[in-house]
């Protein structure tokens, strides 16, 4: 394996290795990690040359701020001039965890490239033990979107940061899969009641359990005003391939019809028999687990040099609300120049 790549424990990590990862960011390197949601691509957050390195080599515009990692309570409420009892509450609940909290932040503290000159900062606390010690051992807030190039699926293992980012990273920290596989939830506590500006893998009804009027971001109509969350724009978290989510049996039908083409298939229900010769992914119906395999079943997908991807529908309950948010998304068509309005 290449020579920045550094196998970790993923449950007891080597405090050593820790340490010089810490170190590596604290010397500005970029260094990509493992949390329980996806591999992040992390820079010290207080220094603008190390972030304006993570959108260098992500290709990502620099109007979409990133999340900030810290290592505890504490230390994200010293990044926020404000902290709403709801914040307090959902912190406390869940992290660390799968959770962002987007805040007003203390002008000073993190580069104004992390949070796009805006005047809020997205903070979440990561449970992975990897991430946590990372963040702890740099002692310095880390910056870190999802570890691939912009508008590509986010990595669950070490090999999709290769895949996606190779040279460009200088560190990577290989902890193998990553347990939940979808993006933390971003909820913006700003608002009165907070709103939920992205579906991650801590579900709406958990949230609600916690804060019940936190709500859903109605998006603005485009054009009005910037993007309030990019990860809400409508293209992202998408593999090079075309993506198409149909009812099963229409799935059956386009592959009789259409027996040029290979077509990758990722199913739900295990009852739907798939006879064509279509490399297929059964991801079954249990949506996390179902999440947890999803980008790495579309990672394996895209390397077959499938010519599309069909996926089976999901059912249309609340449990599978990021899995159908993901896949919309990475259903829309490609613009040309990447870059959505
Ligand atoms: O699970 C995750 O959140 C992963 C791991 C690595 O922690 N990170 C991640 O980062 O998904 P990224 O940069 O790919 O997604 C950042 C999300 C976007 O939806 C972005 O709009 C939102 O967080 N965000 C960041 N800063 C924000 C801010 N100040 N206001 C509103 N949304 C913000
Ligand atoms: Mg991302």
């Amino acid at each position: 394996m290449e020579r920045h790549h550094h196998p970790i424990d993923p449950s007891n990590p080597d405090p050593e290795l820790l340490a010089r990862a810490g170190q590596a960011l604290r010397d500005g390197l970029l260094v990509a990690f493992p949390t329980e949601t996806v591999y992040g691509l992390g820079a010290r957050a207080d220094q603008d040359a190390p972030v304006e390195a993570i959108y260098r080599a992500k290709g990502r515009p620099g109007r979409n701020p990133l999340i900030v990692h810290v290592a505890g309570l504490e230390e994200a409420r010293a990044l926020a001039l404000a902290w709403s009892s709801e914040a307090e509450a959902l912190a406390r609940a869940f992290w660390p965890g799968p959770l962002t909290l987007v805040a007003l932040g203390v002008p000073g503290t993190v580069s104004t490239k992390v949070t796009a000159g805006g005047p809020t900062v997205a903070l979440r606390v990561p449970s992975h033990p990897v991430a946590l010690g990372l963040v702890r051992a740099a002692g310095v807030p880390v910056a870190a979107p999802s570890a691939n190039r912009y508008q590509h699926l986010s990595p669950t293992l070490a090999e999709h940061v290769h895949k996606s980012l190779g040279d460009r990273v200088q560190w990577i920290l290989d902890g193998g899969p990553c347990a939940l596989g979808l993006e933390s939830s971003v909820v913006d506590t700003t608002t009165t009641p907070p709103t939920l500006l992205r579906p991650g893998a801590l579900c709406l009804a958990r949230l609600q359990s916690v804060v019940p009027a936190l709500a859903l971001h109605a998006p603005p109509a485009p054009s009005l005003e910037p993007s309030r969350s990019p990860g809400l724009e409508a293209r992202h978290y998408a593999p090079s391939v075309p993506l198409r989510v149909l009812p099963g049996r229409d799935i059956h039908a386009f592959l009789r019809v259409n027996t040029d083409l290979t077509v990758g298939v990722v199913l739900c229900r295990e009852r739907y028999e798939c006879t064509h010769r279509a490399p297929v992914e059964r991801l079954g119906a249990e949506p996390e687990r179902y999440g947890a395999a999803l980008y790495a079943s579309l990672h394996r997908l895209e390397d077959l040099g499938c010519d599309l991807i069909l996926v089976e529908e999901p059912p249309n309950e609340p449990a599978w609300a990021t899995v159908t948010d993901r896949l919309r998304r990475a259903s829309e068509p490609s613009r040309s120049g990447g870059a959505p309005p």
